[in-house]
């Protein structure tokens, strides 16, 4: 079946930028009353989605003309939440109260929520009964209307609501805050249809929608007139790019695109589900000049009777197929993955099949999460949930193999000069600066804030166990 997205189009923009504007008359009103101007702060919880959706949060509120602090003690706090685990919940609940006695000693403080977490009608309930101080909660569909909301919460004495169930519009070209100047994530789709059976996303982010590659490539094309080197393509399943949109085209033709830019150094892409990566992608990556050594390729679990009860759609088998494949045709990549241990049903032989994949993918890095019952996900009402200890056996058993491994793959650069883009000057150590190789794996070395957003040769002198410590190369 075929979805077309409707693009809301320059009506919706203009009537945006026009809250934009009316949001500044009443900020204008609170700076003339403290006196100062006013603060706002923008916590984000989760992955690179919410980290892009906060650039544009942050990007109307500055146009709106609020200060940005890290300070949670602000004129405007807004945490742009994550409920892919239930800690992700539980941390909002707990800065939440935190807020409220913030509140408590600032009455002009404004509260609000939104992202993920927000998708939930049982968190809505719970807020509204326990939470009655904050002042407005949106959703992941309506973020664009961000503006309207703030100009709503201004006007209201109440708790301004506004969360929509799903959507099929992508409105673009409003204001964003970029948090680095050189890097940049850039939206490719928004959404998924996979549907795997622990996972919430589905329901929190509606179904997939890509966006027209002209206007993904006019966005990459303005970030790198401003100075970008490198970005990152954003999606749930970057590799089902395409499919719906009225011209198909694959993810692995938005990639030659991309390449094309000028001043573009770098790209980066994230999530890619194994089930859909084609040959023609693992082609133009091996070409590629810009594309970074890098594949980040959840597993989920290496046994492939709990692979299908997940609703992965491959085997083991077809999993180690592919990173062999992807391994041959390009070896110095750098494969990355997601696994998660005490998925109902789960027996430990299950887990010594997931083991047996990390020591024969040699992952260089592997994020490890505990299974989380998600309400309304068919997983949760699985009857065979793991016990906790069982669970933690498991994972103990499983992260050992996981860092063994990284170690020894991360280690396998030392001696070599490879390039890195200088990100940020090291905090703990003065006189440090720390970079990203290609294949994503920290350096830090001696230089200064100068060569941040420089991509400069750095040798490789020592692995300490997960990054480099290396000089600046001047042959
Ligand atoms: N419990 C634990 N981990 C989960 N993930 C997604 N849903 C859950 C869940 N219910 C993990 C997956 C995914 C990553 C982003 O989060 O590994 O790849
Ligand atoms: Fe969740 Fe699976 Fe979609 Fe990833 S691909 S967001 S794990 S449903």
């Amino acid at each position: 079946m075929r979805t077309t997205v409707k693009y809301a189009g320059d009506q919706e923009e203009i009537r945006q930028i026009s809250y934009i504007e009316k949001a500044r008359k009443h900020v204008e009103a609170l700076e003339e009353k403290l006196g100062r101007k006013p603060a706002c702060c923008v916590t984000t919880f989760g992955c690179q989605m919410n980290a892009r959706d906060s650039e544009k949060l942050t990007g109307i509120l500055e146009q709106a003309g609020y200060v940005l602090t890290e300070e949670e003690n602000a004129d405007f706090v807004i945490f742009n939440t994550c409920t892919v685990r239930d800690n992700a919940n539980q941390r909002v609940y707990g800065r939440l109260g935190h807020l409220n006695s913030l509140k408590k000693k600032n009455p002009h403080m404004k509260i609000a929520l939104c992202g993920c977490m927000m998708q939930e009608k049982t968190v809505i309930e719970k807020i509204q009964k326990s939470y009655g101080f904050v002042d407005l909660i949106f959703g992941t569909h309506n973020i664009y209307k961000f503006a309207e909301l703030l100009v709503q919460m201004f006007e209201s004495d109440q708790m301004v609501i506004d969360i929509w169930e799903d959507t099929d519009q992508i409105v673009e070209n409003l204001p964003i805050q970029r948090k680095y100047p050189f890097k940049s994530g850039i939206n490719i789709m928004f959404g998924c249809n996979n549907f795997c059976s622990y996972c919430i996303v589905p329901y929190v982010r509606g179904r997939e929608r890509s966006r027209n590659p002209e206007d993904i490539i006019r966005e990459i094309r303005k970030l790198a007139e401003e100075g970008v080197v490198e970005v990152m393509l954003l999606g749930q399943n970057v590799n089902s790019y395409g499919k719906n949109l009225e011209k198909p085209m694959s993810f692995a033709q938005l990639l030659g695109e991309v390449e094309k830019i000028q001043g573009i150094k770098r790209i980066r892409f994230m999530t890619s589900h194994p089930k859909d990566l084609s040959d023609e992608l693992i082609q133009v990556m091996k070409e590629s000049k810009k594309i970074c050594r890098h594949l980040h390729l959840p597993l989920q679990s290496g046994s492939t009777r709990i692979l299908q009860a997940m609703n992965r759609r491959y085997t083991k088998e077809q999993y180690l197929a592919l990173a062999e494949k992807i391994r041959k045709e390009i070896p110095d990549i750098a494969i990355t993955t997601d696994i998660i241990v005490g998925f109902p049903g789960e027996e430990p032989g299950d887990v010594d099949e997931t083991i047996d994949v990390v020591k024969k993918v040699q992952y260089d890095n592997a994020f490890t999460f505990i299974y989380s019952k998600r309400t309304g996900t068919p997983a949760a009402a699985m009857e065979n949930q793991v016990p906790q200890e069982i669970v933690k056996e498991g994972f103990d058993r499983l992260l050992k193999v996981v860092q063994d491994t990284a170690r020894q793959r991360v280690s396998l650069l030392e001696g070599q000069v490879q390039e890195a883009l200088v990100e940020e000057v090291n905090e703990q150590e003065e006189g440090l600066v720390t970079g990203r190789l290609s294949n994503n794996t920290i350096v830090h070395f001696p230089g200064d804030a100068g060569l941040i957003g420089e991509i400069v040769p750095v040798y490789l002198e020592k692995c300490q166990g997960f990054y480099y410590i290396g000089k600046r190369w001047e042959p």
